[in-house]
This record gives C-alpha cells, structure tokens and sequence, in this order.
C-alpha cells in the first residue's frame, strides 16, 4: 500500500488540464472505490493507539482531495461560460423603447405649424401676467365676471398680478411692440379657477391668433379659419359662425366644423346636431386697437383663439381632459404613431 505522504504528493501535484483529467482525479481520490477510501476500510487492522492519528490524516488527505477537485471544477466552470459569452458583434441590437410625444404637444405643432405655412408666427410671453395685458387693454369692463377671484387666479401678494386666463395677452404685447402688419399666433398655457372635472380643467392651453394690417374683412378670417379647419380635419369639412361675444371683438363669433365623425348626419360626439364647436373669434375692436398703440381709423384685424384639450380631444376622440394632466405611460404610449 502506497504510504499517505505519497498519496498527499499524488493530490497535490496531479495535473488537472481538462474535463477527463478532473473526473480521473475524483475517480483516483473521491470516489468509493479510490485507493484513498479503501484506506478508510484499513482503520479497524491499524495497531489501536495509532488508529485515532492514522484516521485523522486520512480525513485530511480526503479534505485536500475535495477542495482541489472543487476548485477545479469551478475554474473550468467559469472559463466555459465566458468563452460562450463572447459578444457577437454582428447581432442586431435589442429594441430600445422610443417614447412618444404628448398628445397636447403634438397637437400645438399641428396648429401651429398649419398657421406658420400661411405667414403667422409664433410668439411666446408670460404665464404670470398683469392686469392690463389680460384684462383692460382687451376691453374687459371694470366689473367683468372675469375679473372676480372665483374664475381668475391672482397670486396673493399684488392685485395686479395674477395667472393668464388666455393667451390674448400676447396679443395686447405684441400690438405694443409692433406696428401692422401683425400676423401672429400665440400658444401657450393658460389658467381658469374652474373645478376639475372629465371636460374641464384648470389648465389648459391655448392657441389664439391676429392679423392686424389695411382693410382686414371679417371675409379674410373666414376664408383663414376654413384653410385651418380643412387641414386640420379633413378636405370636405365645412365650418358655420354663430354670433356671439367676446369684450375685445366685435362681432364676435364662435366656429362650429360639421362633424367629421358622423359627416354631419348625427352621432354623439355632435351631440347629433352635426356640429361641434371649436374656436371663438372676430374682428378685434376697435378700443383694443387704440388701447395697444395702433391707429383703428387706418388698420383692421381678425382674432381667435381655440382650446388645445378640447381640440386633441376631438381628433383623438378621448373622453376625459384629465388624462392629459395624469401622464400615464399606457395612455401616452397611445400617440407613438402621431409622434413622427
Ligand atoms: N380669448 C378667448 C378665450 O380665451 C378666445 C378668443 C380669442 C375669442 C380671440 C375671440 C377672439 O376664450
């Protein structure tokens, strides 16, 4: 029989290059039938005071074996799977999520890319504005309902200062700034003190226009809001103006297109009228012309505005103007398509 410090050699030194050479390992050293545990079966022939130090030495010797064995093992292990996790450079990536525009933002470039293409531009200004701009520059009489803190947000510190409930402020701004010819359209996010239900809601925002240049007819806003209305919903809608009032035009109109849904026939999207409404607009009176700087007696112009929320609700047929203020990506995911 072979003696232990040879064995303990054997284990330590025998080279283990492969898979075959491992299992030959286990098969010498581990396994029941290995010349080391055969040694095992030696322990009742060994003289009795030497039997507790011979087992011990054995048990190391089939310590070491294991440990080498696993240790092995695992360091093959390893090497085999980094070799298959080479990359490979040539596979097609993995699909990277593209999110997708709001459905609000999308529908403002709609807009307003429609007005730039017949000469508008686009101008920008305050949320936070002052009396003036909102209010008394557009003709709004001292005791407006409007003025009242239940439908316009003030901010506490000053009177004079409060949220914008329309966009027409940009309109008082630039007439200031600017002699006609005025054509130009102002998006923006507007602010109403109304309780927040699925057809309201207390922001919202807005595209309003003017034109202000000689001899603007209210046929001229006509024929502009037909151009807008047909590119915007379809080459056969057609549009009505139904009387109406606004403190800085005069006449006052408000725009209905015929229902693009039922084409005029009746569905519940018109109520089953045909109809559906869409902007406010007319000739701007002539005391906001006067009241910006601007001559009434030798210039004239059209103004409108149109509700954004209520207009991508149309198109996109959504039924609650809270989704919009919510952000849910299952929602938005929706408009991926209308994005590009
Ligand atoms: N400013 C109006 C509103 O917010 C809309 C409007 C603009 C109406 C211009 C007529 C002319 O409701």
């Amino acid at each position: 029989m072979k003696s232990i410090d040879e064995i303990r050699a054997e284990i330590e030194n025998y080279k283990i290059e492969n898979a075959e050479a491992l299992e030959q390992f286990r098969l010498n050293f581990l396994s029941k039938k290995s010349e080391l545990q055969s040694m095992f079966g030696e322990i009742k022939s060994i003289a009795p005071e030497n039997r507790k130090n011979f087992g011990q030495m054995l048990n190391e010797l089939k310590n070491k074996a294991q440990q080498r064995f696993e240790e092995q093992r695992t360091k093959m292990e390893a090497a085999a799977c980094s070799r298959s996790n080479i990359a490979d450079v040539t596979r097609p990536s993995a699909n990277v999520p593209v999110g997708a525009m709001h459905p609000i933002s999308i529908m403002m470039n709609q807009v307003r890319r429609i007005f730039e293409d017949i000469g508008f531009t686009a101008v920008t200004g305050p949320d936070i504005e002052d009396d003036w701009h909102v209010f008394t520059a557009l003709n709004f009489a001292e005791e407006h309902p409007a003025r009242d803190m239940q439908d316009t947000f003030f901010v506490e510190l000053h009177p004079d200062v409060l949220l914008r409930t329309h966009t027409s402020s940009l309109q008082v701004r630039t007439m200031e700034k600017q002699q006609p010819p005025i054509r130009v359209i102002c998006p923006g996010r507007v602010f109403r003190n109304e309780a927040i239900t699925s057809r309201a809601h207390c922001i919202f925002h807005q595209v309003e226009g003017l034109y202000v240049a000689e001899n603007v007819s209210f046929a001229d806003m006509k024929q502009t809001l037909l151009y807008f209305a047909q590119r915007m919903f379809g080459p056969d809608v057609k549009i009505r103006l139904r009387p109406s009032y606004f403190p800085f035009t005069e006449p006052s109109a408000e725009m209905d297109i015929s229902c693009y849904i039922c084409g005029g026939e009746g569905c519940n999207l018109c109520k089953h009228t045909g109809w559906v409404e869409i902007l406010g607009c007319g000739m701007v009176d002539p005391n906001v012309l006067e009241n910006c700087g601007i001559d009434s007696k030798k210039y004239s112009g059209f103004a409108f505005g149109l509700g954004i929320e209520r207009m991508t609700m149309l198109k996109y047929t959504t039924n609650d103007i809270r989704l919009y203020f919510e952000n849910d990506v299952r929602f938005l995911q929706q408009f991926k398509a209308a994005t590009r």
